[in-house]
């Protein structure tokens, strides 16, 4: 009996450590939720959690950009056939700031989720129309002021895609990679307000 007891001690503590190992490892994996943007000690910015509780602005399916917009990659080019969905979620203190004021405030993120448009699906009950696929990468636009990577310029422009899944962190581009596009021909201090009926026509 009493040999018993003592393996079901060691048992249930046995759980109990190994439960707690996966809290604690788990709590590192995931990066934290935070509304004010993350960087590690290089100035990359760090993949925030919780991005899918930010206020969602507008999804927009195959955009494609001109090819004489300026600064044009062959990545860019790439990007811009491929018929992705792309989901724009912005912080909710920014989106209040916006509401109220019109501009964007210091700190603002968005984030562009980016799903392959999909259309056929295993029951096959669909006869048109195409859904949010597999997740392919997120994109990343933040204001900072004061940008720890030393630029100047305050909004910067990040892709967390990886070939395996998300990186935890991403360097800025060079202004001529994203900015300029951005500061062109977005309708709102850089951000394409014109695209997102949630900040367009706020009901
Ligand atoms: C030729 C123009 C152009 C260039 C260059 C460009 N973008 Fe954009 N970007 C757009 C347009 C148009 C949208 C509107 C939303 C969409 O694509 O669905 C957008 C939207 C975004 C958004 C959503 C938030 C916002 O600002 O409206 C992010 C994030 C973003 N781009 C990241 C990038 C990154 C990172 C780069 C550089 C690698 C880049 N963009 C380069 C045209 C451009």
């Amino acid at each position: 009996m009493r040999r018993f007891y003592n393996l079901k001690t060691f048992a249930i503590a046995l759980v109990a450590i190994v439960g707690c190992g996966f809290v604690v490892a788990f709590s590192q994996a995931q990066p934290a939720d935070t509304e004010e943007p993350q960087y590690t000690a290089a100035g990359e910015l760090r993949l925030p959690g919780g991005i899918d509780k930010w206020i969602f602005v507008g999804s927009n399916r195959g955009l494609s950009y001109k090819p004489d917009a300026p600064a044009m990659t062959a990545a860019e080019m790439r990007r811009a056939d491929a018929p992705n969905f792309h989901n724009v979620y912005i912080t909710p203190r920014a989106y209040n700031y916006f509401l109220a004021n019109k501009t964007f405030p210091d700190k603002t993120m968005l984030a562009m989720q980016v799903y392959e448009s999909a259309d056929k699906e295993p029951k096959q009950v669909l006869a048109t129309g195409s859904f949010n696929g597999e997740h392919v990468g997120l994109e990343m636009a933040v204001k900072n002021m004061n940008r720890p990577d030393g630029s100047k310029t305050p909004w910067a422009y990040y892709n967390f895609s990886g070939a395996n899944g998300l990186k935890p962190s991403a360097k800025a581009f060079e202004d001529g990679q994203c900015e300029n596009c951005h500061k062109i021909h977005a309708s709102l201090d850089h951000v394409w307000v014109q695209f997102y009926p949630v900040l367009r026509d706020p009901k």
